[in-house]
């Protein structure tokens, strides 16, 4: 028999009918003569009873099931008794009166309780994937992600927009990650890439014609695990033809707009905001500032330049940057408050860093016995510091300084609670160098990726002064986060020839690696541009999850490893063999 109904949808209105449900046994407590069960499929719970009084069987047989099983009743909806009704829930004002009862299967005992109410190690929930996911809050998220990946296709449908998919078995692109390699059993000895994201292939969907493309993409990328960070993460990527950014922008604006209302009845201020590079650094120290909150970073470079204190007087002295903020009413701060900061800003490759507290008896600081009157007041100026503020300064290049006390900041908006956590806020970054030195590498590496458009007049330059040329890029922030980039890309051979050698990529690398391209763009490749949103880490902060990990069905863990399934795990000799491939034993 089938079920008549599920387990989220009786109400008053089916009082006195027959029904049968299927589902899990959620919870169930013995009251003697009483017996009661939460059962609980994907649409709700409904409680189910089972009367000794009315149906003595069925009783007894509800005393074999437990927690978990899988079973089948049937019996008739029936109002609750006055006063035990569950207002919380849909079918909380009736339960069904049981006849019978059928184990559709049972269920040994469970390594946690499936309603999360017990804390338990995130490697355990992620070994019994199945189970974690048949509690209700985090089946919730992984609805979410569907709908909100629906409202973004229906919109992108609607712009004219084509989903095209394109290979998993690919060739290396540089997104500047490690390329995860499958090796070619008919071609041994070479090895195709998974994608780390479809670059090169939609920019060759613009040489075709294809004018507006979309999709939602898997991507892979081998690199190191932070909370925001998956192996294998999901894009909305997309790429236009005969655009400007602004084209573009509007697009990616569209699509939030759509999806957040659609998905989450949240209505967005759209365009975004936007702001160049050097302003982000300059005014929050990091490239993805987090705009819901002020403390906002100053220079105070001048201040210190020629004062007592040798460490900041030399670091002026050899062209550093000495950068401050000041967190407002922070001068009751503990040496503990301090240290944790200090912490952060060491992490991001600060030093170390200063504070002044601006207090009822003078300034308090580890270096006040250098600072001189005008030193203090010029500080209080600058800063806008009142008794009660503490001025936080690091000192290094402009970078780690600003990139350090940038992190502190926000350190502080989340330890004092000073975010408006009701803003959805956006934000546009533009204007981003187009090329960064690489001491590791020793060369120049492209900041975006080497198929954006540089920006230097005049283009001829752009060898001369590399470090001068901005880049058509631009990335999306989200409340702090980065969730998008993107840029106008090359679409001329020898210009993209030019950014190649910049890179330190000569022309017969160029040639093997990105022949197909640069032949394509020689076919008459169209003016183009685009992006790419990371679906998983917007969708973890619109569900105020701990981890990417949570909205994602199947993930990997901390380590890279997905724990259900015990991936990755050797393979037979035989198939090694096949691929002509020998593991080397550690050393
Ligand atoms: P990019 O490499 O910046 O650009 O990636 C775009 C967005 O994808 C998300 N993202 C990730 N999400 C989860 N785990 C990861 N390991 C991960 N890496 C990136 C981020 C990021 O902003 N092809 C270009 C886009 C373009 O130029 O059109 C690209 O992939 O949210």
């Amino acid at each position: 028999m089938k079920r008549t109904h599920t387990c989220g949808e009786l109400s008053e209105k089916q009082v006195g009918k027959k029904i049968i449900l299927q589902g899990w046994v959620a919870k169930r407590r013995d009251h003697g003569e009483l017996t009661f069960f939460e059962m609980r499929d994907r649409y709700g719970t409904t409680q189910a009873v089972f009367n000794a009084e009315q149906n003595k069987k069925v009783h007894e047989q509800a005393k074999t099931v437990g927690k978990e099983f899988v079973i089948q009743i049937s019996g008739t909806v029936s109002a609750r008794p006055k006063g035990t009704e569950n207002e919380k829930i849909n079918t909380g004002k009736i339960e069904v009166v049981a006849d019978s009862i059928e184990i559709l299967n049972a269920c040994t005992s469970v390594p946690f309780e499936i309603d999360g109410r017990v804390p338990v190690g995130e490697d355990v929930r992620l070994k019994y994937r199945y189970l974690d996911l048949r509690n209700p809050k985090s089946q919730q998220k992984i609805f979410l992600r569907h709908k909100f990946i629906k409202a973004i296709r229906d919109f992108m449908d609607l712009q004219a927009f084509v989903e095209v998919e394109t290979p998993l078995l690919a060739k290396s692109t540089p997104e500047g990650a490690r390329d995860y390699l499958v090796p070619s059993r008919t071609n041994p000895g070479t090895f195709f890439a998974l994608p780390q994201s479809p670059q090169l292939y939609k920019q060759m969907l613009m040489v075709a014609g294809f004018d507006r493309y979309f999709q939602i993409a898997k991507c892979l990328r081998d690199e190191d695990l932070r909370g925001d960070r998956q192996p294998e993460f999901t894009q909305l990527d997309v790429e236009m033809s005969f655009v400007k950014e602004e084209d573009i922008f509007e697009v990616a604006e569209g699509a939030m707009a759509f999806a957040f209302e659609q998905a989450l009845g949240i209505k967005l201020q759209t365009p975004f905001p936007r702001m160049p590079y050097v302003e982000a650094l300059e005014r929050f120290g990091v490239d993805k500032p987090d705009v819901r909150f002020g403390l906002e970073l100053e220079t105070v470079t001048d201040i210190f330049k020629n004062s007592g204190f040798e460490i900041f007087k030399k670091a002026a002295a050899a062209k550093k940057s000495i950068r401050a903020l000041n967190a407002k009413n922070c001068a009751i701060f503990s040496q503990k408050d301090i240290k944790e900061m200090e912490e952060v800003a060491k992490i991001y490759k600060a030093k170390g860093l200063v504070t002044v507290k601006f207090t009822e008896k003078g300034i308090e600081s580890s270096i006040s016995k250098f600072l001189d009157e005008k030193t203090i007041e010029e500080l209080k100026k600058k800063m806008n510091a009142e008794k009660g503020d503490l001025i936080v300064i690091v000192a290094d290049n402009y970078a780690v300084a600003s990139n350090s006390l940038g992190q502190v900041r926000n350190h502080l908006g989340k330890k004092l609670k000073i975010i408006d956590e009701s803003q959805h806020a956006f934000l546009w970054v533009l204007e981003f160098p187009m090329f960064e030195w690489s001491e590791e590498d020793g060369k120049y590496n492209a900041t975006h990726h080497m198929f954006t458009w540089p920006k230097i007049e005049p283009l001829e330059d752009l060898e001369k002064r590399p470090l001068d040329a901005k880049s058509s890029a631009y990335d999306l922030v989200y409340n702090g986060y980065e969730m998008a980039s993107g840029s106008i890309r090359i679409h001329i051979p020898e210009l993209q020839m030019r950014v190649f050698n910049i890179a330190g990529i000569n022309e017969e690398e160029a040639k093997e690696k990105f022949g197909f391209m640069l032949s394509a763009f020689g076919h008459g490749a169209p003016p183009h541009g685009g992006f790419a949103i990371g679906i998983d880490r917007l969708l973890m902060l619109l569900t105020n999850s701990e981890s990417i990990r949570d909205v994602i069905a199947f993930p990997k863990n901390k380590s890279g490893i997905a724990l259900m399934e015990n991936a990755p795990a050797g393979v037979s000799e035989k198939q090694l063999k096949e691929l002509r491939i020998k593991i080397q034993e550690e050393k």
